[in-house]
């Protein structure tokens, strides 16, 4: 066998792959647990998508609306999941989200401020109260930057441009982490007892997307590869409002903050088309009337909350409806007008970055005319299945957090419930990490045999004679997702999804990047490839088992939720033959969780006030 001594070999007790704002504070603990722990990225370090959550990080501090409570953000969570939700999960990030945000202000973030000095607070989709607390419209920036600067201090390595391959596994446990130095193109082995996954999503597989470059679910089919499961994996999040042009920039985020403070969805009569798209179960708390709307936005507490800051699932497919139905903007999308509604100071010190971004992308000026915006994909509400308290997955040893874990989110994410379950499930898979490492009675070696294939199979990208070009494929295979797996579904369009997606896959074992390792973008390119196509084949094969439409996966030909639905998870795995899908029974609710997401929100109000009276 190849001997591979001559590999640059880098020992930690905890890897942790992925440098977003899960990552990072999953490093942190691992620091605090007395772990030696290095983090891999694939980027720089503070270029993450936790950046794109821009608006907020929700918290029910109560600094804003001192009504709020974790038992109601709990019940906005559920609903807004569409009570796939795991149950415990949701409880977790309810109730510790207040304490991670404290905590990340004690570290150095600068929140913006209430006039009496605390924590502000806005509005946002689904949230009952203003929740998320923000800097501007800079929220994940400043999360990054507070972890990143008080992280460095806590005494782990960070090997950034470096790629992980492959995990490595000593029997069942996972041992190590093959990877590569994305500028010199040269193998490192990392030995390690543990891996923290915190590589976030994969929204690089469709062409419209908030999600630059690194989103290529390298630890969804990493985890995969190593046994994991991937579960609820067809739920993935367009969101409302991405830049529709000019082309080069279409997919930008357009923060859900210029809604929260106050923005409208207009179509080209000039209709507020969102009161046509209410929602029987949230008829109760949405404005039905312009008149209600601004009673709301002048801060009546008793007025119910506009239609625009229905969930994100809700008004992404309102806004493809109007489009679809010949209402849309010149560039295939709908106006967003904030100018019409605050002041331009206002805009400018709450949304700067949007200001800017329009100014300098598109030639608009919000403060004076309405942007064009479509749903752009975003998120991955899917993904690794972990426990719920360790975030460990069902391999020993690999663990996940953030965006690549499924859970807290069921079929759809509430708008800065991101950040919060960030943090706080990236400390969680930080302890869980740590007790596993300590609990470990073996010592693990490095299988040299899963080495070679790992090494074979990167390099033979190099070394065939001839083959495809991996933008290409890439572009195909966004093509064919964003045709057939995309915002609505039908089972035949998933079906021909799979039929090309088979096709694609060829072509993947075929592709060729000339040249040598060094600075070689197109081997980089082409390195992706095999977890995009894992996760495409797992979303379109997940999709096509969900026969219902839920949250984020909306199938025209099973329109509305089918109660079977709420009994099963789609779980997705590797099989002797191939990918498998199954339908996994969910556990009972617990009872009294069960209750607080189903109750009223009068009762559950009234109760959170008894509660406080009685201390
Ligand atoms: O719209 C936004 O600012 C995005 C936030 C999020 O995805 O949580």
């Amino acid at each position: 066998m190849t001997d591979f001594s001559d590999i640059q070999t880098i020992e930690h007790d905890i890897i942790i792959i992925g440098a977003g704002g899960a990552g990072l504070r999953a490093a942190i603990e691992c620091s605090a647990q007395g772990k030696n722990s290095g983090v891999v990225c694939k980027s720089l370090l503070g270029k993450a998508h936790t950046v794109m959550a821009e608006g907020g990080m929700a918290a029910s501090l109560g600094n804003a609306d001192p009504r709020d409570h974790w038992k109601i953000h709990f019940r906005d969570t559920m609903r807004g999941g569409k009570f796939l939700n795991q149950w415990r999960m949701a409880e977790i990030h309810a109730k510790e989200a207040p304490e991670r945000v404290n905590e990340l202000e004690e570290w150095g973030a600068v929140f913006d401020r209430t006039k009496s000095g605390l924590i502000n607070q806005r509005n946002f989709g689904g949230h009952r109260y203003p929740r998320l607390a923000h800097v501007g419209d800079r929220t994940g920036l400043e999360l990054i930057r507070t972890l990143q600067d008080h992280g460095i201090h806590q005494g782990f390595d960070v090997h950034m441009e470096c790629t992980a391959l492959t995990l490595l596994k000593d029997g069942d446990n996972i041992s190590g982490v093959l990877a590569y130095w994305r500028d010199s193109g040269r193998f490192v082995l990392f030995k390690c007892k543990a891996v923290i996954l915190a590589t976030g999503g994969a929204g690089k597989a469709w062409h419209v997307t908030s999600n630059s470059w690194e989103y290529t679910g390298d630890g969804l089919a990493m985890g995969y590869n190593a046994g994991a499961e991937l579960m609820d994996i067809e739920f993935v999040q367009f969101h409302p409002t991405g830049m529709v042009w000019p082309p080069s920039v279409k997919g930008t985020l357009v923060t859900e903050g210029v809604r929260g403070d106050g923005g409208i969805l207009l179509n080209n009569k000039n209709e507020r088309f969102m009161f046509d798209y209410i929602p029987e179960k949230f008829a109760a708390e949405t404005a039905d009337s312009e008149e209600e709307s601004n009673r709301w936005l002048n801060g009546d507490t008793g007025a119910r909350r506009p239609p625009e800051l229905l969930t994100r699932d809700v008004v992404a497919r309102a806004i493809t409806t109007e489009v679809k139905e010949g209402r849309g903007s010149p560039h295939g999308g709908v106006f967003l007008d904030i100018a019409s509604r605050v002041p331009a100071e206002l805009i400018k010190k709450k949304l700067p970055s949007m200001y800017h971004q329009f100014k300098e992308l598109a030639e608009v000026d919000i403060t004076k005319e309405p942007m064009e915006v479509g749903p752009t994909t975003h998120y991955f509400m899917g993904g690794l299945r972990v426990d719920h308290e360790t975030q460990e997955t069902a391999v020993p040893g690999l663990f996940a957090c953030g965006e690549c874990a499924a859970g807290l989110h069921g079929a759809n994410r509430l708008g800065g419930n991101s950040l919060s379950d960030l943090i706080v499930f990236g400390k969680l898979a930080g302890t869980g990490a740590s007790q596993y490492v300590d609990s470990l009675s073996k010592s693990l070696a490095i299988n040299q045999e899963q080495v070679a294939t790992g090494i074979r199979e990167a390099t033979s990208i190099l070394n065939r004679e001839s083959g495809k070009n991996p933008y290409l494929i890439h572009d195909d295979l966004q093509t064919v997702m964003g045709n057939y797996a995309g915002i609505v579904r039908t089972e035949d369009d998933l079906k021909k999804g799979l039929t090309e997606l088979a096709r694609i896959k060829k072509d993947i074992e075929q592709v060729k990047a000339p040249g040598a390792s060094q600075f070689n973008p197109g081997w980089n390119e082409a390195l992706d490839l095999s977890s995009l196509m894992i996760v495409s084949e797992a979303v379109t094969m997940a999709a096509l088992e969900r026969k219902e439409s839920r949250g984020g996966h909306s199938r025209l030909d099973y329109p509305g939720e089918d109660s079977e639905g709420l009994k099963y998870n789609v779980i997705v795995s590797k099989g002797e033959n191939g990918m498998e899908v199954r339908r996994e029974p969910r556990d009972t609710p617990p009872q009294e969780l069960s209750r607080i997401a189903n109750a009223s929100i009068d009762d559950l109000e009234a109760e959170v006030v008894r509660e406080r009276n009685n201390g």
